[in-house]
């Protein structure tokens, strides 16, 4: 198999603004026809990076690649009308005199007929087919950002940054608009760099995600790996509601009230948190006391009192009182099952879904 070089590249890129940091060494590729989800908690430095790639801004230090050409380094610039990227970015801005065909016509050239229908094509495939002739004042916020895309894919850009692009839709329009300039970009083999802070839209969206926190990448991976696999603590809490249990290691064990926990690696004496998600805790009934009969896979079943649940549509969210240490757990649960406050129940934690890491010391 042929292996491909990246469509984009940037190098340890940095980013200073009046003595801080706000882009720390960040390297990243993204190949043809792939999305890549720049994905972070807001003000972590994901706009930053995409102005610089961009070049409506320069790093301190840095390189940005293109199919293997050096653009940006801070001695060499290549403008950014001449990098052929394309941009949707927040702060999109309709030409307020031109029509919705115009703008998206504006960075077209060559043949009238093929522009023409080029535009149609963009239009309608973002829904917005019948209002060629309206200006930008007459649409809504939404209608303008979808003509916004239709404008920023119509010269078929080598290389698409997105930030938030679809965050002023509906959910309803978002998910069909996103798919359609999902494929159109697949269609394409445009590289895409694109910038969120929801969880579900990168899943959703991305080939690979980059976890971005503090100016830092600090994992990257398929959506799958990311979740499934993560670096750390704050990166399952990224994702979901966690709970998160203490434990000391002695002899690569940690001993909690659920059972054994494996911590390879990690010295005795060294303090770890178990930490699940709430939809990976098992629930069982009381039977006077006794409680489930747990598989190995299950630990040791420890007993809590429901403190409140709430239906939530597709599942019921459970809050427990554990008996043990008092300490609250939160548990997911199928949406037939809705206990009442006050009963006691039997939680039990699926091993391979606790993730185990060591308690970081600052
Ligand atoms: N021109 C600027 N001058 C000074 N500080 C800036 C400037 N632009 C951004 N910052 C700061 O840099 C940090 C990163 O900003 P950035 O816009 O890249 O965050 P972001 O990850 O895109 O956040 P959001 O999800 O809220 O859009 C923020 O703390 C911000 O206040
Ligand atoms: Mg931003």
């Amino acid at each position: 198999m042929q292996t491909q070089d990246p469509r984009l590249e940037i190098k340890h890129l940095v980013r200073r603004y009046e003595g801080r940091t706000v882009v720390k060494d960040v390297s990243l590729r993204v190949m043809p026809g792939q999305v890549t989800c720049l994905l972070g908690p807001s003000g972590c430095g994901k706009s930053t990076t995409l102005r610089m790639i961009a070049g409506v801004e320069m790093q301190d230090s840095g390189e940005i690649w293109v199919d293997g050409a050096l653009i940006c380094d801070t001695v060499f610039r290549v403008p950014p009308e001449r990098r052929h990227i394309g941009l949707m970015f927040q702060d999109f801005a309709l030409f307020p005199h031109l029509s919705v065909a115009q703008n998206v016509a504006f960075g077209l050239s060559g043949d009238k007929a093929a522009m023409a229908s080029r535009v149609k094509e963009l239009l309608n495939r973002v829904g917005m087919g019948r209002y060629l002739e309206s200006y930008p004042h007459e649409l809504s916020g939404g209608e303008q950002q979808r003509v916004a895309l239709a404008r920023a894919l119509a010269p078929r850009p080598r290389i698409m940054l997105m930030d938030e692009p679809f965050s002023g839709l509906d959910n309803r329009l978002r998910d069909g608009i996103r798919d359609e300039t999902l494929d159109i970009l697949r269609e394409e083999d445009t590289a895409v760099l694109l910038v969120t802070h929801e969880p579900e839209e990168a899943m959703r969206m991305a080939d690979e995600i980059a976890l971005m926190r503090d100016g830092r990448i600090v994992q990257q991976g398929a959506p799958y790996n990311i979740y499934n696999a993560p670096v750390d603590r704050s990166a399952v809490a990224f994702f979901s509601d966690i709970n998160v249990i203490r434990g000391t290691v002695r002899g690569a064990l940690t001993e909690t009230p659920f059972g054994h926990f494996l911590a390879p690696g990690v010295p005795d004496g060294q303090e770890v948190e178990i930490v699940i998600r709430p939809q990976h805790i098992k629930i069982d009934f009381d039977r006077g006391g006794r409680g489930p009969n747990p598989t190995p896979q299950d630990g040791t079943p420890a007993r809590g009192v429901v403190v409140r649940a709430r239906f939530i549509g597709s599942e019921s969210l459970v809050e427990f009182r554990m008996d043990h240490d008092g300490s609250i757990l939160r548990a997911t649960v199928p949406n037939v099952f809705l206990p009442k406050p006050g009963k006691p129940l039997w939680l039990m934690l699926r091993r391979d879904r606790c993730f185990v890491f060591p308690v970081k010391k600052d």
